[in-house]
């Protein structure tokens, strides 16, 4: 019988380092360091270092570090963020809950990322800062992004919840706005054994605003607070399980890279096109998606047939039922909504074999040859 191919498996990843995770979670239990331990404090050094800026800061989940690092920029009520209606919730939801309107502007028809040059007709006096995401690891247009921000003082806030390790020109993504945000949800490319998050910036005021937001408040001394803190810390035993794993990121994306080159190769000529990467750009596959007219009769068959599929985004921000008091209308961003009918993510993980990769090309060609004889 053939096996199964799921979306994501983690344990190609993590039953080889079952040792090092072990020996991490004993580390940190026979030393009670649970909160805000030295393991937080390396992976904000490492992970900063990996982006090429100063300052990290570890904290709950990349949902956290998106509205603490909006709120610790000062944005709020009365104020607008230009951002992506192709994204995770999280990407918007953090902006309102700020206090702030999220201002969506469509994405760009081949990459599914935010549209430089849809941008400018949606500014307003009220727009204070832009928030791109790295979609599904592929890079946004920074430079266009960059000038329209400077051109009218305007913060970036990059979403890099999706992209670890990838880089745009010769810069990686995370140090190209004034603040980037990462999620460590385990099946990111680098992920924890449940929630984290990590803010990187240079700016090392807005660092130690963060350091304060993320920690009730508090400043340096216990029991003291200067301001309405969250409880938004990243957990001590995460941060270790995270160091561990963090050695092996860039193994894990030139894999992935290589199963993407393979999937390419094998869908060539069926009617299933991979997203393409910008050619100054080089991505990390969070995730491998195509778009392709028949996506649910495609995702029934390979269902069927045992293949894991995923679904990122059936449902674009601006038609979400939690945004319907900003009153988007089907029909306000069509590429967005378009892409949402054709998208469809194929297993794709670090330890996935190549055989497998060629076995969901040939399910996939059998699916479209099948339909085109009736
Ligand atoms: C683009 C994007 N933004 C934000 C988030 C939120 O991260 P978390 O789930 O860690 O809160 C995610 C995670 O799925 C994401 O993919």
């Amino acid at each position: 019988m053939t096996k199964n191919i799921p979306l994501i498996d983690l344990h190609p990843t993590h039953d080889p380092l079952e040792k090092q995770m072990v020996a991490a979670f004993k580390s940190v239990y026979e030393r009670n360091a649970f909160v805000l331990g030295a393991e937080v404090q390396s992976l904000e050094k490492a992970f900063a270092r990996l982006c090429g800026v100063k300052e990290g800061i570890g904290v709950s989940s990349g949902t956290a570090a998106l509205t603490l690092t909006l709120r610790a920029l000062g944005i709020g009520p009365g104020d607008e963020v230009l951002t992506t209606p192709f994204s995770f919730f999280s990407t918007a939801s953090c902006i309102a809950y700020v206090g702030a309107r999220p201002v969506f502007a469509d994405v760009e028809e081949d990459t599914l990322n935010l549209d430089p040059a849809k941008l400018e007709a949606l500014r307003t006096d009220k727009t204070k800062a832009v928030l791109p995401v790295h979609l599904f690891g592929h890079p946004a247009r920074m430079d266009a992004i960059r000038r329209f921000a400077q051109k009218h003082g305007l913060l970036i806030v990059e979403d890099a919840c999706q992209a670890h390790g990838a880089k745009y020109l010769d810069r990686s993504v995370g140090g190209w706005g004034d603040a980037a945000c990462f999620s460590f949800y385990p099946s990111k490319n680098l992920g924890g054994l449940g929630d984290g998050g990590l803010v990187v910036t240079d700016n090392a005021e807005l660092a130690g605003r963060l350091r304060v937001l993320r920690n009730c408040g508090r400043r340096d001394v216990p029991y003291e607070h200067s301001e309405l803190g969250y409880v938004e810390r990243l957990d001590n035993m995460q941060a270790a399980f995270l160091l561990v794993k963090l050695k092996f990121l860039g193994r894990w994306n030139a894999e992935r890279k290589k199963l993407v080159r393979c999937y390419e190769e094998g869908l060539a000529g069926t009617p299933v096109h991979p997203l393409p990467s910008l050619p100054e750009a080089a991505p990390v596959y969070h995730l491998f998606t195509v778009r392709t007219p028949r996506r649910d009769d495609l995702q029934k068959y390979l269902t069927g047939q045992g293949i894991g599929t995923g679904i990122c985004y059936k449902t674009p921000l601006h038609l979400q039922k939690a945004f319907a008091y900003l009153k988007g209308r089907r029909g306000d961003f069509p590429v967005a909504e378009k892409s949402a009918e054709e998208v469809l993510s194929l297993p794709l993980y670090a330890g996935l074999s190549p055989a497998a990769v060629r076995r969901v090309c040939a399910e996939i060609r059998r699916f479209f040859s099948r339909s085109s004889n009736g």
